[in-house]
């Protein structure tokens, strides 16, 4: 496997081809952690006039943290899953009090925070602070069972370990927060669950479930 072949594929498809989505505006980390928090349980096209509500109402974090709660469970109205809104307040209030008001670029910090895990930690440290860091989730790990042969059932928490593993050598260290976007991109748009579109997808002669013809097969699931 060719770590650099397969970073600039997948970086010079990414270029050209990224959704235009408006959290990608800038890389603001507050935006970066609003729109991660929204799109752990929904779907970017759910989540679009969500974030961009929210962000016209709270656009700091000190916007955020000073609000009703009301107010912002009234913007996360129609989103479900509440706690992520009310965890959201309060890691944001933590911030303006202990951080004075920067989300923190440290990930032993931002593990502390409410509602950080180690998906949403990644996200914000390559995204918004450009940090070769993974940021795995399901998409993430569908691909690269794909691409790199790998049969461990996703639905363990100990296969979300070995992708972060994995993810953390394969990264790109030139551009980590195109990268992780890129493979967000590849898994919504390409390689998706069912019915991937290998003929068209930018990283195919890297990709060892192709070579096989068993990326149908993976990932590997035993439990929804
Ligand atoms: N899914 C989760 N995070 C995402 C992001 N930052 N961009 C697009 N899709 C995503």
């Amino acid at each position: 496997f060719n770590i650099s072949a397969f970073q600039n594929d997948l970086l010079t498809w990414y270029y050209t081809n990224k959704r235009d989505l408006p959290w990608r505006q800038d890389q603001d980390p507050y935006k970066v952690w609003v729109s991660e928090i929204m799109l752990q349980q929904t779907k970017v096209d759910t989540v679009i006039p969500y974030f961009n509500n929210f962000i016209e109402k709270f656009p700091t974090v000190y916007d955020l943290a000073a609000a009703e709660e009301q107010a912002v469970l009234k913007a996360w109205e129609g989103l479900g899953y509440y706690s992520r809104a009310r965890n959201l307040q309060h890691a944001v209030r933590e911030v303006v009090e202990n951080y004075g008001g920067t989300v923190p670029d440290d990930p032993k910090q931002l593990e502390g925070l409410k509602g950080i895990g180690s998906y949403t930690k990644g996200a914000i440290l390559s995204i918004a602070y450009n940090q070769p860091e993974p940021a795995v989730d399901g998409n993430v790990m569908r691909v690269f069972s794909r691409v790199l042969n790998i049969d461990d059932d996703i639905a363990l928490p100990k296969t979300k370990k070995l992708f972060e593993s994995v993810t953390g050598e394969v990264i790109s260290h030139e551009d980590p927060s195109s990268f992780n976007q890129a493979i967000m991109d590849l898994g919504a748009t390409i390689c998706t669950p069912k019915s991937p579109a290998c003929l068209v997808c930018p990283v195919q002669e890297h990709c060892e479930a192709f070579k096989l013809g068993i990326e149908q097969q993976l990932p590997i699931k035993t439990k929804a």
